[in-house]
């Protein structure tokens, strides 16, 4: 199969290449970033799919700035939505299936429990709703053939991500504040990255004219951006106090979801997907980082 990755210069996207360069493939990959193809212009969108043809679409591209996405949301609706209804139109056309992120911040993070892929949404920043609104349209075009990723808490050791930023902090200050009653799992790009690539090698997804479908995938565990800022201090061997602060105490731009952990049931059954603990996998990520 020719499978184009889009958003290749972020996170998920370096982590997929990273994983695709390291051992001998049975499918064609093709990683574009924003110099080939511009989500935010639809001229450039158009005229990379004029010369080429894919059979799966990995569209890991998005506006993610969630606080600057407030000031920005013409720019961030036309990357995470306009830009959406475009590839799914191109994906349908192709024949090609599409495979697109999306983000727990769909949610309003007031619920109690995991939330499940059917669960109510009510985006409550500028970020969420257009990835939101961008969800909808794929849904809306592709009624087969495509499926939609929500990840959360996005760090590896590619980009800007919490980590990198904790890990600087960490060496810059004696005593840091960090938010405590915000809940998630974080995810390690590395893991999303596994888990669509082994989706893509099932059979059962090859299928011609697959439902579309929304499956939700982080790594295992329920903790606060506190929690995780402890253990990133603690696997670096980083000496500076972290102390426990509320969402009211650090106002932000954009509001954030209190509690936005995902169910991942959908995907390990039907895809066999290894959910993995979250501190191993910040171990695997803090060793990685030590190394550079
Ligand atoms: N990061 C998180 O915490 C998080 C949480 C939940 C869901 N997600 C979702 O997961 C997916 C992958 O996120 P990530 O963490 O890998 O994000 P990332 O590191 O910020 O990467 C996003 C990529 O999108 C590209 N991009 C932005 N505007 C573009 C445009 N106009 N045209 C083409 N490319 C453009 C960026 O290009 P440049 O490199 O040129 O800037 C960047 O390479 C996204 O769909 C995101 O919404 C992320």
């Amino acid at each position: 199969m020719k499978i184009l990755v889009i958003g290749a210069n972020g996170q998920l996207g370096k982590s997929i290449q990273k994983i695709v360069s390291g051992a001998k493939q049975n499918n064609e990959f093709v990683f574009v970033g924003r110099g080939e193809l511009d989500l935010s212009k639809k001229e450039s969108i158009a005229s990379y799919f004029d010369n080429n043809n894919f059979d799966v679409i990995i569209n890991c591209g998005a506006y993610t700035a969630v606080d600057k996405a407030e000031e920005e949301q013409n720019l961030t609706n036309q990357v995470n939505h306009l830009a959406i209804t475009q590839l799914a139109g191109i994906a349908k056309e192709q024949k090609a299936k599409l495979i697109h992120i999306s983000t727990d911040y769909v949610f309003d993070g007031t619920g109690n429990k995991p939330y499940k892929e059917t669960d109510k949404t009510n985006p409550i920043n500028v970020y969420g709703k257009t990835k939101l609104a961008g969800e909808k349209v794929l849904q809306e075009i592709m009624s087969t053939n495509a499926m939609i990723i929500r990840t959360s808490w996005v760090y590896s050791e590619y980009g800007n991500n919490f980590v990198k930023t904790m890990l600087r902090l960490g060496k810059e200050r004696n005593e840091i504040n960090v938010v405590s009653d915000q809940i998630g799992s974080p995810t390690y790009a590395t893991d999303l990255a596994k888990a669509i690539l082994k989706i893509i090698d099932n059979r059962d997804y090859q299928d011609k004219d697959r439902a579309t479908e929304i499956y939700h995938h982080s790594n295992k565990g329920e903790i606060s951006w506190y929690d995780f800022t402890k253990e990133i201090f603690k696997l670096a061997k980083t000496d500076c106090k972290v102390s426990p602060i509320t969402t009211e105490q650090y106002p932000t731009p954009a509001k954030r979801p209190r509690n936005t952990l995902m169910s991942k049931d959908k995907i390990i059954e039907e895809f066999s997907v290894e959910i993995l603990d979250w501190k191993k996998s910040l171990e695997a990520c803090i060793t990685i980082l030590k190394e550079q």
